[in-house]
């Protein structure tokens, strides 16, 4: 689990400086969902399992709440989401 940002900020032109925050805390978040979904897995008690899934799930809301910012700052990643997205929608 990430405990730092895992980039050089100070390496990182202030213009791309939200981008950068917001894909280190999706992958921040994404970590944390396999972590707990992992330790649900491991364990037989089902009060545990089930508080284990629930962080889970609201960790998933996170990444969605940060993905959804990463689109409004990342106009080519909104491009490339969309046109990536009707493409699927096609097929
Ligand atoms: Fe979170």
């Amino acid at each position: 689990m990430l405990s730092e940002i895992p980039i050089q900020i100070e390496n990182v032109e202030f213009k791309n400086i939200d981008k950068e925050i917001m894909r280190a805390a999706m992958i921040a978040e994404l970590d944390a969902i396999n972590l707990y979904e992992q330790m649900a897995d491991l364990t037989d008690d089902e009060d545990i399992k089930e508080v284990l899934l629930d962080i889970a799930r609201e960790e998933k809301i996170h990444v969605a709440m940060f993905e959804t910012v990463l689109l409004q700052v990342d106009e080519e990643f909104l491009k490339v989401y969309s046109d990536y997205s009707l493409a699927r929608s096609r097929d």
